[in-house]
């Protein structure tokens, strides 16, 4: 049976321009979405589908959200699946934190049991946060990303994911080697990617970690399955960059290491890249790569201040995303408070009309994946979040005195988290409540 979600409704359809761009999206003030089968039917005024329906004559199950807000289903660009049990480890900046935290709990995905149980874990939290889409690092062991892209099939959720391939600089529990890196990956590509909603994002964690026959391995990869993601990390922190640039001395910059095995491409996510240098930019705006801005992260580890506009300018587009869990919070919307507050540390603005078009259309455009995710438009696949405004008794209080939809926009990203999600459906089935 066709399902009817009625409520306010509000998808973008281009990125706003300013606060007030009313052009950039269409919000419905009584509207409704029609479903059926996992995907958009319909998404207009309550009154005139209504009409439609009654004409058509089918049975249809209603379902009442007013007066909660209704959106396309949050986008996470970057996190670590093995990862759910690092965040907030306490004291150290990257390189320090790699190593005295995150690779041990990573070696533990080693075991299947584990790695089965965490992944259950991991899309609890996204759901409860209302993420609908990720693209997520696994653990260097297969069985890790088997796990995670089971249990993603099992909730019918779009997932990008691939196991990372790290093979030196780092204890023996989370190493691979070149050929093991290559076959392992591969193999998960031929069981996972396209298969359901899922798809595989070819993974070297990053240049500290990769010996160059592993980086031209991944290459080798990056050219046979075209129609994959890859992912890596890029310029997070002082000491990691000077540490890589001494591992490969002949590279132009840290760009240029990954842009000499082959990886660049506009499927090519790469978090971070905070401290660029101007040729780096250059190559990305060139090659269409996705810097992915992780704010919860850089501020935690003190990375240091993602140059929004700086990017902007040159024509690149940027993603959003966690990081859990260099990250500390799963929600998009502490995500966006966070992003507000280091752009205005530069002097730069994040808008609450451009910060929920990132964490939807946005991240949509940068994954190459906006006739799926990302919007409410007819034929799209039906990831929504409920989202209530005044979930809390502090948002409650402040929403009184909220004129306009940016205002209330701006509530939720600077005050908002799990507890404004009230209810998140994916591929059209509620899962949220029904976990409570
Ligand atoms: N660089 C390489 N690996 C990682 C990771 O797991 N988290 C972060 N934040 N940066 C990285
Ligand atoms: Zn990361």
């Amino acid at each position: 049976m066709k399902t009817l979600l009625r409520g306010r409704v509000l998808t973008f359809r281009a990125e706003p321009k300013s606060i007030e761009d009313q052009q950039s999206y269409l919000y419905l003030q009584d509207g409704a979405i029609l479903m059926d089968e996992g995907k958009i039917l319909a998404c207009e005024d309550y009154q005139s589908l209504l009409k439609v329906q009654k004409l058509t004559g089918q049975e249809v199950r209603e379902i009442d959200h007013r007066p909660h807000l209704l959106m396309p289903g949050f986008i996470d660009t970057h996190l670590h699946f093995p990862q759910i049990q690092v965040i907030a480890s306490w004291g150290a900046q990257l390189l320090d934190w790699l190593n005295n935290y995150t690779f041990p709990q990573e070696a533990l995905f080693k075991e299947e049991d584990h790695a089965k149980a965490m992944a259950k874990a991991f899309f609890d939290e996204l759901i409860r946060h209302g993420t609908t889409s990720a693209a997520a690092y696994c653990s260097v062991h297969r069985q890790s990303a088997e796990a995670f892209f089971a249990e993603a099939s099992t909730r019918n959720m779009r997932m990008i994911g691939g196991k990372v391939m790290m093979d030196r600089n780092a204890p023996d529990g989370v190493l691979d080697t070149p050929k093991s890196g290559y076959e392992d990956s591969k193999a998960l590509i031929k069981a996972w990617h396209g298969k359901g909603r899922n798809l595989y994002a070819i993974t070297p964690r990053f240049a500290i970690t990769s010996s160059p026959e592993q980086l031209e391995a991944t290459g080798q990869l990056v050219k046979e399955h075209p129609d994959c993601y890859s992912q890596t990390h890029l310029s997070e922190n002082k000491d990691e960059i000077a540490f890589t640039k001494s591992l490969y001395p002949e590279a132009k910059d840290y760009l240029g290491i990954y842009e000499d095995y082959g990886l660049l491409s506009d499927k090519m996510l790469l978090g971070h890249c905070i401290h660029l240098e101007p040729r780096e930019l250059d190559i990305l705006a060139q090659t269409k790569a996705k810097p992915v801005f992780c704010p919860t992260s850089n501020l935690f580890l003190g990375s240091g201040l993602f140059d929004d506009a700086g990017l902007r300018d040159k024509g690149i587009t940027n993603a959003i995303a966690t990081d859990i869990g260099g990250g500390t919070s799963y929600s998009m919307l502490q995500t966006l408070n966070e992003g507000y507050k280091i752009l205005q540390l530069q002097h730069q603005k994040l808008d609450p009309l451009r910060a929920f078009y990132w964490i939807t259309l946005g991240n949509a455009i940068a994954l190459g994946l906006q006739e799926k995710i990302g919007t409410l438009e007819q034929g799209s696949e039906a990831d929504i979040v409920v989202l209530d405004s005044s979930a809390t008794s502090a948002m409650a209080l402040r929403m009184q005195k909220a004129q306009t939809l940016s205002e209330e926009l701006f509530i939720l990203q600077m005050m908002g988290d799990d507890r404004a999600i009230y209810e998140t459906y994916v591929a059209g089935e509620a899962l949220k409540r029904t976990m409570l």
